[in-house]
């Protein structure tokens, strides 16, 4: 059994680093990708407070493709360059969007999202995957969690692709 629970009162680098080490844990010697993210996806649902979906979509010969997730049934294929998942993917570059209803073209998967944090995962020099965060607050996010959801899409790029 994993008990990943949020320590009450911890602060955003404690979590992370928490957040960090559980990952590299769940992972440890786990070859399969899809229950890499499977379990990823559950721990940052556990860890990090204030969300509405947690998960991946993954490049899947150009296209991103719905992975596991937590929360409600989402769009399953976005094209790279579409909405927030698809520019991090096409600019390989953090998404960081404190209102969602103010980015362009912005795909609403559940119309209780407010913010988002999209990372890519890059193994390679290639963007595998992202990690799509969504939180029914407005500016949910800041540069503490990109650097923090950032280190943990480096840390745990091998493991699922
Ligand atoms: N909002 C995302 C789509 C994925 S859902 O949030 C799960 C986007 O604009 O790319």
């Amino acid at each position: 059994m994993y008990d990943f629970t949020p320590t009450a009162g911890q602060s955003k680098a404690e979590t992370y680093r928490d957040l960090l080490q559980a990952a590299g844990a769940l992972v440890e010697g786990e070859p399969d990708p899809v229950a890499n993210m499977a379990n990823l996806a559950a721990l940052l649902w556990q860890m990090l407070p204030t969300l509405n979906w947690a998960g991946f979509y993954r490049n899947v010969q150009g296209e991103l493709v719905l992975g596991p997730f937590i929360g409600k049934p989402a769009c399953i294929r976005i094209p790279f360059g579409s909405g927030v998942c698809g520019t991090a993917a096409a600019t390989g570059r953090t998404q960081l969007v404190a209102d969602v209803h103010a980015f362009p073209g912005h795909i609403a998967c559940d119309a209780a999202s407010r913010s988002e944090l999209v990372v890519p995962v890059v193994k390679d020099g290639v963007v595998i995957a992202v990690i799509d965060l969504d939180s029914p607050e407005t500016a949910r996010f800041d540069e503490e969690d990109a650097q923090g959801i950032e280190a943990l899409a480096k840390a745990i790029a091998g493991a699922i692709g």
